[in-house]
């Protein structure tokens, strides 16, 4: 790396590291610049991904459970939410909750400053009485600010099975952070994706529309906008495919021909081989009982199980 080193943005360093490695990734928190957000939007509305509509019909038909079950109603507390997104299964939530005149603000954590600023405003503009304190940040930095937010108990909310995008090593680790950051009746409500037909789980990540592809690919664009790369996207790919035996799908950039990309910021050119993979998410799929055991291992004791009609998708309530 040259001397403009200690200029380059986290994203500039954490593409250029993964890039380097024998093994290319890309780390799949940079998928969410404003063309990632819309796109994944889209893919939420796909018939496809089950996990959105899944998990919908969980907070829309046991809300008054999974409310009474947190105790949102005894005191006041902070509803926290890790990779908030768009809200749009959580305004489910929030619309029981202040109809109900439950004492909270909502803290809503995002790495996408431009979802993060259209959920805020979206939600001034349908329910003017919540208090909302959006944080823009990463999981990690999230939970180290968790602590000082106020002395009201911490309830977090961590849906859409992003927890899936960590091995489950890591989900340990997130979980452990998670614990230490946290008081003694704190709560944890964690959606996850369960194991099921390998076949309708492949489709969710590599649909006929393209979604998941052009999803994939935008991480190609936004190093091109924002590092100044010249990534040609006609010369790759996309490649996923799930491993029942893990219970991750694995999604990857391929590299359609051998060629060279250039980075100037950092003056660097990385090659490509023909069919080299880029690696750039993982999202892993759970059996309850393993579900259970990482989240046990780590301190958490669960509370519910909150599951859809299909038993696919499970919003699971832990406490500390
Ligand atoms: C798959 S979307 C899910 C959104 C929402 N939770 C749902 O279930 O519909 C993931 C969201 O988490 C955010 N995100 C991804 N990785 C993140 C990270 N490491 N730290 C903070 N936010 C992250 C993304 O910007 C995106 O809005």
């Amino acid at each position: 790396m040259n001397t403009t080193e200690t200029k380059l943005t986290p994203f500039a360093i954490d593409v250029i590291n993964g890039l380097e490695k024998k093994n290319k990734s890309l780390p799949s928190k940079y998928f969410y610049d404003e063309e990632g957000d819309r796109l994944f939007q889209q893919i939420m509305n796909m018939p496809e991904y089950y996990l959105t509509r899944c998990e919908f019909e969980i907070l829309a038909e046991q809300r008054k459970e999974i409310c009474d079950a947190i105790g949102a109603f005894n005191a006041s507390f902070n509803l926290i939410e890790f990779g908030a997104g768009d809200g749009l299964k959580t305004k489910l939530l929030l619309k029981y909750l202040t109809d109900r005149k439950a004492d909270f603000t909502y803290y809503p954590v995002d790495i996408s400053l431009h979802i993060l600023d259209e959920l805020t405003a979206d939600l001034q503009d349908e329910f003017p009485s919540l208090q909302v304190a959006p944080v823009h940040d990463d999981y990690f930095g999230a939970l180290r600010q968790m602590g000082n937010f106020n002395n009201r108990r911490n309830v977090t909310l961590f849906l859409g099975s992003n927890i899936g995008n960590f091995h489950y090593d890591e989900a340990a680790g997130f979980l452990k952070q998670f614990v230490s950051n946290s008081r003694s009746g704190d709560m944890l409500l964690l959606g996850v994706d369960l194991q099921k037909d390998p076949g309708i789980i492949s489709l969710a990540y590599d649909d006929p529309h393209g979604i998941t592809a052009a999803f994939n690919l935008n991480l190609l664009r936004r190093m091109n906008n924002e590092l100044g790369a010249d990534f040609d996207l006609d010369k790759f790919g996309h490649y996923t495919y799930y491993e029942p035996a893990s219970g991750e799908v694995l999604s990857f950039l391929i590299s359609l021909e051998n060629q060279l990309v250039y980075f100037p910021d950092s003056d660097q050119t990385i090659s490509f081989e023909k069919n080299e993979l880029v690696h750039t998410e993982i999202s892993k799929k759970y059996k309850p009982e393993e579900l259970e055991e990482l989240a046990i291992s780590q301190g958490l004791k669960p509370v519910s199980h909150f599951l859809d009609s299909k038993n696919y998708f499970t919003d699971t309530l832990f406490s500390v």
